[in-house]
């Protein structure tokens, strides 16, 4: 969490966030490690993560990191394809996330299928006071 997530854009969460969502029923986590294995773990060395919440046919991804140093190396899609995956399997229907508006990570998103749905302006407040919009997006899963 602490290396994946930029300090600037304060979108990293707190041990206490992660592990109180940890125990919400609806949370779904998946770790990867460098050589591709994705599933909850434990595994000795963990490259990234993901992390999500679901009610009813719906599901939000609410953290999606892979860390520096294994960046650019197909694993960001392995973690994503499963984390689609694994909401068909669940009976999900539309997955949802909120995305600082110019993160490369969109490309990623789109990839996938995911489309931009919404705006929130103003949404993420950086460590320098400046506001960036949230683009939230959607998959529709048939
Ligand atoms: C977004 C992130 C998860 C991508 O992880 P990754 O392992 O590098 O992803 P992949 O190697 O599978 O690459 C996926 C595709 O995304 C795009 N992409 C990823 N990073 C990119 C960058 N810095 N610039 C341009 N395109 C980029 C590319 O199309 C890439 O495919 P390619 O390498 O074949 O060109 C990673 O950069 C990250 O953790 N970022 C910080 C946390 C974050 O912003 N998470 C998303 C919050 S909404």
């Amino acid at each position: 969490m602490a290396q994946a997530f930029p300090p600037e854009f304060g979108e990293a969460w707190n041990r206490r966030q992660v592990s109180d969502a940890l125990l919400l029923a609806g949370t779904h986590y998946a770790l990867i490690t460098p050589g591709g294995i994705v599933g909850p773990g434990p595994h000795d060395d963990v490259a990234g993560f993901s992390l999500s919440r679901g009610l009813f046919d719906e599901e939000e991804l609410l953290l999606f990191a892979i860390a520096p140093s294994w960046r650019r190396r197909g694993l960001g899609h392995a973690l994503l394809a499963l984390f689609i995956d694994d909401c068909r399997q669940r009976g999900k229907k539309r997955l949802f996330l909120e995305m600082r508006r110019n993160n490369s990570a969109g490309i990623l998103y789109a990839a996938h299928g995911f489309r931009p749905i919404g705006i929130r302006p103003r949404y993420y407040r950086m460590s320098n006071g400046d506001r960036v919009d949230a683009i939230t997006q959607e998959l529709v899963i048939d």
